[in-house]
């Protein structure tokens, strides 16, 4: 399907910047963070923040297909959320199902494929089976990932695959000298998504929360302070722009 690749001239309100096509993550991660707090500010209850960061998870995913981004990963709920009020876990697993409902048909329209990283069997029956939907209509798709990290750890992650790996070891699948960073790899959610480049997160706090531990080994980090209902396009764009103006050695010169 033809995109057209969207202004990539932007004037600022503080100074310029100019995006090029080159260059591009081909994987972005973001950690959607401060629905909270944008409630709070406005003397709304928490949830009226999660349903207007879903809003914004329709606007960045549009974007983000518009620049051929390969996959975007996003975090919805962490292996750590389930402390929440269970009236606010009841809300958010209530989500996925009002977001795929309204979204799918545009989804669809966009050739996105949609996938979920994350222990979905422990999800409410209602959650998993409208998720498990999404995949399965957009398992034709070879547009971009829209890839949830839905009761996602990352030390849970690696726990299953160590468990996995060691049956394996157990059953004689596998050698222990074969045992390396690519085999490793393959046990995890993540596996075949390449790491991700970069890793937005919102809200201005500086730590990843158990997100993807294994996977940001070399990610470029960019942090904005902007709550996530309130993140949009223009945002999306500084932080493609400021990666694409860092330097990734991973360990070289
Ligand atoms: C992120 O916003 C959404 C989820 C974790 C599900 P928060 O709900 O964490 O918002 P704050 O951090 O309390 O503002
Ligand atoms: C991380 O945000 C999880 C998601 C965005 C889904 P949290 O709000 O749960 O993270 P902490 O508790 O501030 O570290
Ligand atoms: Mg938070």
């Amino acid at each position: 399907m033809f995109m057209k690749m969207p202004f990539l001239n932007r004037r600022k309100k503080q100074g310029s910047y100019k995006l090029s096509n080159d260059n591009l993550p081909e994987h972005v991660a973001i950690i959607m963070d401060g629905n909270g707090r944008w409630a709070k500010k406005r003397g709304l209850p928490r949830v009226a923040g999660h349903r207007e960061g879903m809003m914004t998870i329709k606007k960045i995913v549009r974007h983000a297909a518009k620049f051929n981004i390969k996959v975007l990963t996003l975090y919805a709920f962490s292996t750590e959320n389930w402390k929440r009020p269970k009236t606010e876990v009841e809300y958010l697993m209530k989500l996925p199902a009002e977001f795929l409902d309204t979204y799918l048909p545009e989804l669809m329209e966009n050739n996105i494929q949609v996938r979920t990283i994350g222990q979905l069997s422990d999800l409410p029956e209602h959650t998993r089976q409208a998720v498990e939907l999404a995949i399965e209509k957009t398992v034709q798709n070879d547009g971009m990932i829209l890839n949830f990290a839905l009761n996602y750890g990352g030390r849970a992650e690696i726990l299953q695959a160590v468990q996995k790996l060691a049956a394996d070891v157990k059953n004689e699948q596998m050698k222990v000298e074969d045992i390396n960073e690519e085999a490793f790899s393959s046990y995890l959610y993540t596996y075949p998504l390449k790491d991700p480049d970069l890793l937005i997160r919102t809200s201005g706090e500086i730590r990843i929360s158990n997100y993807l531990l294994w996977q940001l080994a070399y990610t470029e980090f960019w942090f904005t302070d902007v709550l996530w209902p309130d993140f949009d396009e223009e945002q999306f764009e500084k932080a493609l722009y400021d990666f694409q103006n860092r330097k990734r050695r991973f360990g070289g010169v």
